[in-house]
């Protein structure tokens, strides 16, 4: 089945994200827009990066609507909400409230009622449709337009449940850094597709967002951190989720993992927080710590993990005075090492950066395998 997505902000990282699941399927259609196949109905609530999905219409919006079915096989004939996002290039609000109009004009001659969702914009904004429930409630349905083709959403990003995990989780810490739910479940999602019940090592564990991710997704998580106080950070928030991990205190650099290792998934130390781009001397100094701590990690974990497991890197940038971010520039070590970095199509490294506007220490992604 053909899908369309939705990318996010960082539209790169989305991609990848997909890459890493869906393979050479995934074509970027436009700047925010990417198709893919897959046999299963994907589940938005695991893809950080995408925002909205739909799959393809085989037939005409119409009899769609009107053999609308909820999810046991009942027919649905109460009121429809419609909604019309029209993602082609020359798309606009005229055109989607029009096209939207003339659904709900064609359904009241077949004695069916129809509410429509105004549209600000061509496209309606993932507030808009996760707030109204498209895709989710029986029969509020909306159309995703991309020239010819017609999609029907399947998901639209859970905005408020990830706000939820961010800000509700009881132990916080704003010196470690907040890495967000999304970037977590991004992190995993690019080790590619994994067992469920795969155990996914996080040996910066630090508070546990991606300990916290990975459990949700159906993985076994296990964490180790430096610091004890973060380690007990990240059993208090597993708790909160009625979740487990193992959890050990421990130097990512010379630490004897005890469990079989399916994937990595980490925000590794990032260096001092910091509310101004540093000074060159104060930069090469927190380069140096950073590089020595996650190439001391990576050559130490090296001969623990088998042949082809994952391993995902969210390392510091740092951004400096002319708007551009220095990288840590440690992948032409890493062959050495006895690890590949993988290709995602054809992205390429300089792609993998997640930040936020302004940020001072970004986060550059690493996807690796053991070789
Ligand atoms: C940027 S934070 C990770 C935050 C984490 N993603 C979270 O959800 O809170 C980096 C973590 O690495 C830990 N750390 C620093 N050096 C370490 C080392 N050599 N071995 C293991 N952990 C280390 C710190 O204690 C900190 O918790």
């Amino acid at each position: 089945m053909k899908y369309l997505a939705v990318l996010g902000r960082l539209p790169n990282i989305s991609l990848a994200e997909l890459i890493s699941l869906f393979g050479d399927s995934v074509k970027k259609i436009a700047p925010n827009l990417a198709v893919f196949e897959s046999e299963k109905n994907p589940d938005i609530n695991r893809l950080g990066g995408t925002m909205k999905i739909g799959s393809l219409l085989s037939g005409n919006p119409i009899d769609f609507l009107l053999n609308l079915k909820d999810k046991n096989g009942t027919p649905i004939d109460h009121k429809i909400v419609i909604g019309i996002s029209d993602y082609s290039k020359n798309g606009n609000r005229r055109k989607s409230s029009a096209e939207a109009m003339k659904l709900k004009k064609i359904l009241s001659r077949h004695g069916r009622s129809a509410r429509v969702l105004s549209n600000n914009d061509a496209s309606l904004s993932t507030a808009t449709s996760h707030h109204n429930q498209m895709g989710e409630k029986p029969g509020h349905i909306e159309f995703m337009i991309v020239k010819k083709e017609w999609y029907v959403l399947t998901g639209v990003q859970n905005i408020t449940a990830y706000a939820k995990r961010d800000q509700a989780r009881p132990a916080r810490d704003a010196k470690v850094g907040m890495l967000p739910p999304k970037l977590a479940q991004i992190l995993i999602n690019l080790c590619g597709p994994l067992e469920p019940g795969s155990t996914i090592l996080d040996p910066f564990c630090g508070t546990g967002v991606v300990l916290q991710e990975a459990f949700l997704m159906g993985y076994k998580p296990y964490g180790t951190d430096l610091s004890d106080r973060m380690v007990e950070y990240s059993k208090k928030n597993l708790d909160w989720l009625n979740g487990q991990a193992s959890l050990s205190v421990g130097n990512a650099t010379d630490f004897k993992w005890t469990e079989k290792i399916d994937a990595v998934a980490c925000e590794t130390y990032l260096g001092a927080p910091m509310s101004q781009p540093p000074a060159e001397i104060k930069l090469k100094e927190q380069k140096q710590e950073c590089k020595t701590i996650i190439l001391g990690f990576l050559k130490n974990i090296a001969p623990q993990i088998e042949k082809n497991t994952p391993l995902t890197l969210a390392v510091p940038a740092w951004l400096r005075p002319n708007g551009k971010y220095e990288r840590l520039n440690i992948v032409d070590n890493l062959t050495d090492m006895g690890y590949n970095v993988v290709k995602l199509k054809d992205l390429s490294q300089e792609d993998m950066l997640y930040y936020r506007d302004g940020q001072i220490v970004a986060r550059e992604i690493i996807v690796l395998r053991k070789n």
